[in-house]
């Protein structure tokens, strides 16, 4: 088989980017490694900046996320117990919207086939080939053959641990990387919110979060050490210790239940500076990873399609490789911003005990500020609903 662009992955990035250069009329086929229910099944992100939804917009692929999506105008910071309630649209004019990671998946999935969005699911051994040259190629099995798909370009939006970063030479490229010492316990179930808003908790026992994905479902988050076991957290334990971090103002409006799905993820930030090797792009976690504090992972998966996208579509239909050539800087650029935010916020909610009465103090005392100063919420509030593309 041959095509204009393989791209790796079935998450949101590659899904994006299909159903863009279908739009543009661009040859594009999507190798998946799991089946579409499992990709489906992996509750992740929730929050969406205005440059994710205008991908969705632009694809006409908006309808459910205009009606099911919760606007959110604020966003709320608490130090032990005390809430800073930020008005992020009186402070820039823009908004996010809480839909979750699996709902957008979804919207792409079902109109894929309509669209001529070539997804191949449950490919194995997806191995990339000659991307240093002009003629790369993909290999995969399914079914117990082998396939070969060339094309001009690879679009590698396989996620952290797909094989499309590791096609590139180690000496080709540099990374840097910083693994924090603990993970969040995530919870969701079918119970309505505590607050409107989104609330990030900083206590003396540990951050905690309360977000949502619907008025009758909510998703909450606590700060864990990294060998935490999720057996040592039983359902009443995890809400009772949501009620202690998230503070008086919170605890009298939690509404528990048992959990549909429950799992602890470790936090890191780690970023790729090689977005382009030859033929092959990176996009998404493929590239970078942030901590999920601030809710940039799925956005700035988001917002590298947002520039890889009009880039292919230029380099086929108006032999313009402008785009293509400055793509890695471009997304890079706006990678080292989103990275930045997402570290700040996790540096600046989290326990970090080996930083001592210190590190403690100087978060207190940062975050008493921010409480009193405009500046200090505007610059959170741009970031939050994101920075512009
Ligand atoms: P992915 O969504 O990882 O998609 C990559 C796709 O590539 C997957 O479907 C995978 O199956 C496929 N793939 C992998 N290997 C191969 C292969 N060999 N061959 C073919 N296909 C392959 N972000 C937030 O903002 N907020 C959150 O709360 C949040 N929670 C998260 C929780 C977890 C457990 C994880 C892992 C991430 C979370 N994120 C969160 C981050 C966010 O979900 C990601 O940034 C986002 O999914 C990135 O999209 P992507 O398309 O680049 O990668
Ligand atoms: C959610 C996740 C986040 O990482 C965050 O910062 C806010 C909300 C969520 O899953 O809803």
């Amino acid at each position: 088989m041959k095509t204009d662009v393989v791209i790796i992955g079935a998450g949101p990035s590659g899904l994006m980017l299909g159903h863009l250069l279908a739009q543009a009329g661009v040859d594009a086929v999507i190798l998946e490694r799991k089946t579409g229910e499992y990709v489906l099944g992996r509750i992740r992100a929730g929050v969406l900046e205005q440059g994710t939804i205008n991908i969705m917009t632009q694809l006409g692929l908006d309808t459910r996320l205009q009606t099911e999506g919760l606007p959110h105008d604020y966003v709320s910071l608490t130090n032990r117990n005390k809430l800073i309630k930020i008005p992020v649209r009186e402070l820039t004019g823009k908004h996010v919207v809480v839909y979750g990671q699996t709902e957008i998946t979804k919207d792409l999935m079902d109109a894929a086939s309509a669209r001529g969005v070539e997804t191949i699911y449950e490919a194995a051994d997806v191995a990339l080939h000659d991307i240093e040259s002009d003629t790369p190629f993909v290999t995969y099995h399914k079914n117990g053959q082998e396939f070969r798909i060339d094309a001009r370009f690879i679009a590698g939006c396989d996620g952290f641990h797909g094989p499309s970063r590791k096609a590139i030479p180690a000496d080709a490229a540099t990374s840097v990387e910083r693994v924090y010492p603990f993970g969040w316990l995530g919870i969701l179930a079918d119970v309505p919110p505590c607050a409107h808003e989104v609330v990030y908790a900083s206590h003396n026992n540990g951050f905690g979060l309360a977000s949502m994905r619907s008025n009758t479902r909510s998703r909450y988050y606590l700060q864990v050490p990294t060998d935490e076991k999720i057996e040592n957290w039983s359902d009443d334990r995890i809400w009772d210790e949501l009620k202690v971090r998230l503070g008086p103002e919170f605890a009298g409006k939690i509404t528990t239940g048992p959990s549909i799905e429950k799992s602890i993820a470790p936090l890191r930030s780690y970023i790729f500076e090689k977005m382009r090797y030859g033929s092959l792009f990176l996009a998404g976690d493929a590239a970078h990873i942030v901590p999920p504090t601030g809710a940039k992972g799925l956005n700035l998966a988001a917002s590298d399609i947002a520039y890889l996208a009009p880039a292919l579509i230029s380099y086929f239909k108006d032999s313009d490789a402008s785009g293509t050539e400055n793509y890695e800087a471009t997304a890079l650029a706006r990678v080292w911003k989103s990275s930045r935010f997402a570290w700040y916020l996790t540096s600046l909610m989290h326990n970090f005990p080996e930083d001592g009465e210190f590190g403690r103090k100087m978060q207190v005392a940062e975050l008493d500020y921010i409480a009193n100063s405009k500046a200090a919420q505007m610059s959170i509030a741009e970031n939050y609903i994101g920075l512009p593309l």
